[in-house]
């Protein structure tokens, strides 16, 4: 009986794998170097939080022991493909490990990844034990490759032998539900890149939350959600348990967040445009305990962000929190491009890559054309003095600047 299970490789499989890597006869039909050792594994593991990845490799694990590795490789061809290679570790072989596993990260390449074909290549006549492995998860002959004669060390060993190429392409429509988890994790990189600090932003109000907030449970309103990053950091905040609502113009912002989020999970979507009182109406007024809005006012018409104010000043209690972290003109003179600077240098292409593969999904691409339809973009920097009049003249009792990054900051208010 064998329980196969996959895991993106780390540390914690760092040691096992290395006992099986170590094998000299591995090399002659893996990917593994000849005296594999703890610098390899090593290597493997960094490029797995490379970003943007050209290679990710996954632990084999039959009930819980791992028993050897499948890696994606050459992750960054234009055309969306991806290599695959695997190995199993001696005492593990003859039982279809390589087979389940493989098929695993198949699934993960293309519903996550959103690749659309892979390609393999094996040793012809001295390797029939992957190409049986290949065939039985549905590969082909690659016919736009011939047979590459084996040379040098392969060519002493396997003399008259050759690499025969294979092929996969995705086999049927993606699953959107595992697309936005990796959208998700490389859009929160983005983020933090182009909004310095963003993490430590999100720690201090969770920090602050838990100071001045005590109930059975807190009301939420994430303004402006996006994808949903703060509630769902907000779902793993422990006691007392939250019930959110997330508010958002975006129907792309809406599409990621209600499959990021189990749709058993205290949270209720609001459809919106923040500039107008409607998304406010349907809620009830008062009774909730804090809202946070991040990276969101620079959106919003200046004309409209006392509307905006205005409209959650009602619907939060007395004594309830308003956070707002945003692009905020602060820095002066020279200093002023210093955030600017830091984001274009920080910013990588492992987001942009990907989501342009994202938009092309039919229910992402529908979602984008609606947008497109209703959608107004407005790019302000309000200085933190503005948001605090403005909180003020809304009916706030205090608001202060509490934290700043460059050319971010966090404007807090008091109900
Ligand atoms: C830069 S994103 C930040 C998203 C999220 N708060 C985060 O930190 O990941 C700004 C969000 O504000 C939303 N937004 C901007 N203007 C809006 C408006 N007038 N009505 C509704 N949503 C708006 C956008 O759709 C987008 O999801």
């Amino acid at each position: 009986m064998t329980d196969v299970s996959i895991q993106i490789l780390d540390e914690s499989h760092a040691e096992a794998l290395l006992q099986l890597a170590r094998d000299p006869e591995l090399s002659w039909t893996s990917s593994v170097p000849a005296e594999c050792g703890r610098t390899h594994v090593a290597a493997w593991i960094k490029d797995n939080d490379a970003a943007p990845r050209s290679s990710l490799t996954f632990a084999i694990l039959d009930r819980g022991v791992v028993a050897g590795a499948v890696t994606l490789k050459r992750l960054e061809a234009p055309d969306s493909s991806g290599e695959l290679a695997f190995w199993v570790g001696r005492e593990h072989r003859g039982k279809g490990l390589a087979r389940k596993a493989a098929g695993l990260v198949l699934g993960h390449a293309f519903d996550r990844l959103l690749l659309d074909y892979i390609h393999a290549h094996v040793l012809r006549d001295r390797n029939p034990a992957s190409r049986r492995t290949l065939e039985a998860l549905g590969f082909t002959a690659d016919k736009s490759h011939s047979d590459l004669p084996v040379e040098g060390r392969f060519a002493e060993r396997f003399a008259g032998d050759a690499w025969t190429f294979y092929r996969l392409d995705r086999p049927k429509p993606v699953a959107l539900g595992e697309a936005v988890v990796e959208y998700q994790r490389l859009w929160n990189g983005y983020m933090s890149d182009y909004c310095g600090g963003r993490t430590s932003c999100f720690e201090l109000v969770e920090e602050l939350m838990r100071q001045m907030l005590q109930g059975e449970a807190l009301n939420v309103l994430d303004i402006g959600c996006g994808t949903a990053t703060f509630t769902t950091r907000q779902l793993l905040a422990g006691k007392p348990p939250r019930r959110i609502t997330a508010v958002d113009g975006s129907e792309k912002g809406l599409l990621v967040a209600r499959h990021v989020i189990a749709g058993d999970a205290p949270v209720t979507f609001v459809k919106g445009d923040l500039a107008d009182n409607a998304w406010a109406s349907g809620l009830t007024a008062g009774s909730y305990d804090a809202a946070f809005l991040g990276w969101v006012t620079h959106e919003i018409e200046p004309r409209h962000l006392l509307t905006l104010y205005g409209n959650i000043g009602q619907l939060l209690r007395p004594g309830g929190l308003l956070f707002n972290a945003d692009f905020m003109d602060g820095l002066q003179g020279d200093w002023r491009n210093l955030g600017g600077d830091y984001q274009r240098r920080r910013l990588g292409t492992a987001f942009p890559a990907f989501n342009a593969r994202f938009e092309k999904l039919p229910d992402v691409a529908a979602a984008i054309t609606r947008d497109r339809q209703t959608r107004t973009r407005w790019t302000v920097r309000h200085a933190p003095d503005v948001h605090k009049q403005r909180l003020l003249e809304a009916g706030f009792v205090d608001a202060e600047e509490v934290w700043r990054y460059l050319g971010s900051a966090m404007v807090m208010a008091i109900r």
